[in-house]
């Protein structure tokens, strides 16, 4: 059956924006992180404290995170893959992080320039020093469901690189389906490998919505004793290093359909809608999201 209580995870300010062409102005992002805030949402992730050599788009890390205004009842957990970004990342004020590693040997390269097996000792480094500090970690699994530059990446490996993540202290593994390739079938494969090691409880899915795939996967995924789900505010994202990457699922097309499922999350539609209009008109853009679509044209 279907679990009662959904939490959304917001991405949007993160992988939302990191892969704007344009360089959101600070005093936006501050804007944008504190309007979602006041939404009922209790994740909001922030920012990457990561090389602003390779996400020139996250170098103002810093000043989001300490000029954010943090809610009582929401978390603000930021990206570090390193011991670097990690001791930035609290300097700055943060109080949950994130690691961020893959399925795939070539994306792991692509991404964060290192192998798999040498990002599971950087992200050991992280996970203890966070531990001393009662830090929590989440780690995220790319291409849990496809790689760019490998094609199909077997369920095997998912569940090999997220035991590990699992193993080492996250509590919880985000599978990250980074260019949206996956469907029902292929997320319910990958789910039923990786559930043989970590309990539901502590898994989260990250879609994106490359082929118009992403809330099929994410039912799937509900189905399955997942609750808790990634999503982006107006469909924005995509990560730079995964070519013809597109948004991440629509945080309103996500409610709209937990919502009609009667299923809670405490967030409200409504001022979710504000929020993405908001940071839509700021970057110049359409909304992806189809509820925000059909809501505003109505
Ligand atoms: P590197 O070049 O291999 O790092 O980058 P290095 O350790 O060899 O150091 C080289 C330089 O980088 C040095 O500076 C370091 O100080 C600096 P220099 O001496 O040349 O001036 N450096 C750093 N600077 C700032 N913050 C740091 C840091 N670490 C080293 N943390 C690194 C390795 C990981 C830093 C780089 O590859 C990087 O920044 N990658 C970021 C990739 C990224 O942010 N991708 C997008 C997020 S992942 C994603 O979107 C997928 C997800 O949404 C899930 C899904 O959809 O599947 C999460
Ligand atoms: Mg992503």
């Amino acid at each position: 059956g279907l679990p009662e209580y959904v939490k959304i995870v917001e991405v949007g300010p993160r992988d939302g924006l990191q892969n704007e062409k344009v360089i959101v102005p600070t005093d936006i992002k501050i804007e944008f992180i504190n309007r979602l805030s006041q939404t009922g949402l209790t994740v909001i992730e922030v920012t990457s404290f990561v090389s602003s050599k390779w996400v020139p788009q996250m170098a103002d890390h810093t000043e989001v995170m300490k000029g954010i205004n943090q809610y009582p009842g929401v978390r603000y957990p930021v990206l570090t893959p390193n011991l670097q970004g990690f001791h930035r990342a609290v300097a700055a004020g943060a109080t949950e992080i994130s690691v961020f590693g893959a399925a795939s040997e070539s994306f792991s390269k692509k991404n964060i320039n290192c192998s798999i097996e040498e990002s599971m000792g950087k992200f050991e480094e992280v996970v203890k020093s966070a531990r001393h500090m009662n830090i929590p970690v989440r780690g995220y699994v790319s291409c849990a469901l496809g790689c760019p530059y490998e094609g199909s990446i077997i369920p095997q490996k998912v569940t090999e690189v997220s035991k590990r993540l699992y193993g080492m202290g996250c509590y919880e593994v985000s599978l990250g389906d980074t260019i949206g390739v996956g469907t029902p079938g292929s997320m319910k494969r990958m789910l039923e490998s990786v559930m043989k090691e970590i309990p539901p409880g502590a898994l989260a899915v990250h879609c994106h919505d490359t082929y118009g795939q992403a809330l099929a996967n994410i039912l799937t995924a509900l189905q399955m004793g997942i609750n808790v789900v990634d999503s982006a505010v107006s469909g924005l994202g995509g990560c730079p290093y995964a070519k013809g990457a597109s948004g991440n699922v629509a945080t309103e097309d996500l409610i709209y359909m937990l919502n009609g499922l009667g299923l809670n999350t405490g967030v409200d539609l409504y001022k979710v809608m504000e929020a993405g209009d908001f940071i839509c008109k700021a970057v110049h853009k359409n909304t992806n999201s189809k509820v925000a679509q059909a809501s505003f044209n109505a």
